[in-house]
């Protein structure tokens, strides 16, 4: 049994990675692969209670500090009750946001040195790491307009502030610009299908999706 991919989704609120996950994931299937679709903070059940405790409540409730202790541990819970052993048997791993969001949002978007995240990624996880990161970039009116319209995301992650979100984004192209190799950038300003053909364009290039066999069964990680 080959082991899996390992492919993530980043971006700011509004890019459509919940969408584009959907889509990418029925296409691989087409493909024949087996496909498990997560997300973060979440994707076990663990996890999922973190990530209770970090959407909800006041925005100041935890700061970037605890916030990013959170975030790895629920990731630490997610990697070994859902990412690692669906790799492990062949699967496809899609997951809406992992690492680069707690650098781009608890890092670059809190304004907080990267080195002590940089600690406790190598402490959650060592070497392992996305096989490929969608990030799906926008302009940031144009984000916050769609996430707007969908009411979407937890209280406490709402109303970070259009200067935030410019952190944010510029954090996201920095970490894309650091590791090529691993990154591609799409853009998410154009309309659903037209992301969705990048997508499927870039996994193929990059991950030869149509031609390492697998099976039929979708599977969705525990929420
Ligand atoms: P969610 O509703 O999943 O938002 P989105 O649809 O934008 O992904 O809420 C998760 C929020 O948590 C989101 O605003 C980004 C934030 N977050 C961090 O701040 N650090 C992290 O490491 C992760 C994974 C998410």
């Amino acid at each position: 049994m080959p082991y899996g991919k390992f492919i993530t989704l980043e971006g700011g609120e509004g890019a459509g990675k919940s969408t584009q996950i959907s889509l990418l994931a029925a296409w691989l299937r087409e493909q024949g692969q087996s496909v498990v679709t997560t997300r973060e903070p979440g994707g076990s059940k663990g996890a999922e209670e973190i990530r209770e405790l970090l959407i909800h409540g006041e925005a100041g409730r935890w700061d970037a500090e605890t916030e990013a202790l959170m975030m790895f541990a629920a990731r630490r819970d997610h990697l070994v009750k859902t990412v690692w052993p669906a790799l492990d048997a062949g699967s496809w791993v899609l997951c809406d946001r992992f690492a680069d969001s707690t650098f781009a949002y608890q890092g670059f978007g809190h304004g907080r040195d990267l080195a002590p995240l940089r600690t406790l990624y190598d402490f959650t996880m060592g070497d392992f790491k996305p096989d490929l990161t969608l990030l799906l970039d926008l302009p940031v009116e144009a984000g916050l307009a769609r996430a707007a319209a969908r009411n979407m995301g937890g209280a406490r992650f709402e109303g970070l502030g259009s200067a935030f979100h410019e952190k944010l984004r510029r954090g996201f192209l920095i970490l894309a610009a650091e590791e090529p190799e691993r990154f591609a950038i799409i853009d998410a300003n154009q309309d659903q299908e037209a992301v969705s053909h990048a997508i499927q364009a870039c996994v193929s290039d990059r991950l030869h999706a149509d031609s390492s066999g697998g099976t039929d069964e979708g599977e969705t990680a525990p929420k």
